[in-house]
């Protein structure tokens, strides 16, 4: 339910908004997005967070997993997302290996990310260890969003993309690293891959929005990947994933509809044409009875 009394316009979603959602009990809508014309369609939609992953690795270049994307590849997509994003807040991930190294590194590359991409938060993933860090780059004047759970650039430790926090020992981590991430001030916490009682328990302790992906209902709000969202991926969805419409069956009918039309001659039209101005034409016609005539 929105809370923006019909007719008024609407206003730029900022941290404090996801706050404020939070304390109401209101829902948080959260969508992936990493070119201007996606950002476009899901700013308009009204959702209040755009998400520029590191999933763009696999959903738009084509990678295995997120591990190969660089810095300079992330800034691209976030600053077409920034020049499409209008009220939502955007948020952009922080790719593998751009604050793991050192802490100089950390700082310069969160700055990198608000100052060119347009980031008004960068998401690190990691919980506990990653406290320090992530209070540093607060204390910058950069927001970060925490990500803890199934952390898709830890896949290689982890032995693959696995439910987290099914064990007691695993329960107690992840509030742990929920916690000490609350502590350092993430502006939201995003839980991904976790069993719905252990995000309900964290969403309850900590104060910070929590934003879930195959985290059951109780989180704060919820994310998907704007590809699996519209059947993009070419792989079978993972458990969490609602398919809202079919872009590939579309875009596919569209294409080919599109070569049957050049095949048979039938693209582009009269009407699809440009034409000379009629006064063009004819001195275009006489031009060339000329150049015949002078070669008879
Ligand atoms: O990269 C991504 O898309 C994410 C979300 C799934 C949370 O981190």
């Amino acid at each position: 339910m929105s809370l923006t009394p019909i007719g008024e316009p609407r206003r730029k979603t900022t941290i404090s908004t996801i706050q404020e959602k939070k304390a109401r009990h209101e829902p948080i809508t959260c969508l992936t997005a990493y070119d201007y014309a996606s950002a476009r369609l899901v700013d308009e939609a009204g959702i209040d967070i755009v998400l520029v992953g590191d999933s763009l690795a696999q959903v738009m270049l084509g990678y295995e997993n997120t591990l190969p994307v660089t810095m300079d590849e992330m800034l691209h997509h976030t600053r077409a997302v920034r020049r499409a994003v209008v009220h939502a807040l955007l948020i952009a991930d922080m790719p593998f290996g751009s604050y793991q190294v050192d802490e100089h590194e950390a700082l310069r590359n969160a700055t990198r990310m608000a100052k060119e991409g347009g980031a008004e938060a960068v998401k690190i993933e990691g919980g506990e260890k990653r406290a320090d860090l992530i209070q540093r780059i607060v204390d910058a004047e950069i927001p970060v969003a925490g990500h803890i759970g199934l952390t898709p650039q830890s896949v290689n430790a982890m032995g693959g993309y696995k439910v987290q926090g099914k064990t007691l020992g695993a329960i107690e981590q992840l509030m742990r690293d929920a916690v000490a991430l609350d502590r350092a001030g993430v502006c939201c916490l995003y839980l991904e891959g976790i069993p719905r009682e252990v995000a309900a328990m964290i969403t309850a302790e900590v104060r910070t929005p929590t934003i879930g992906i195959g985290a059951g209902p109780e989180c704060d709000g919820q994310v998907l990947v704007f590809h699996d969202l519209l059947n993009l991926t070419f792989n079978p969805p993972a458990k969490f994933v609602r398919r809202y419409g079919d872009a590939a069956a579309l875009i596919s009918q569209a294409v080919q509809a599109y070569k049957a039309d050049v095949i048979s001659g039938n693209y582009p039209s009269d009407g699809e044409s440009y034409h000379l101005s009629k006064e063009t034409h004819a001195a275009l016609d006489s031009l060339l009875e000329r150049k015949r005539a002078m070669r008879r």
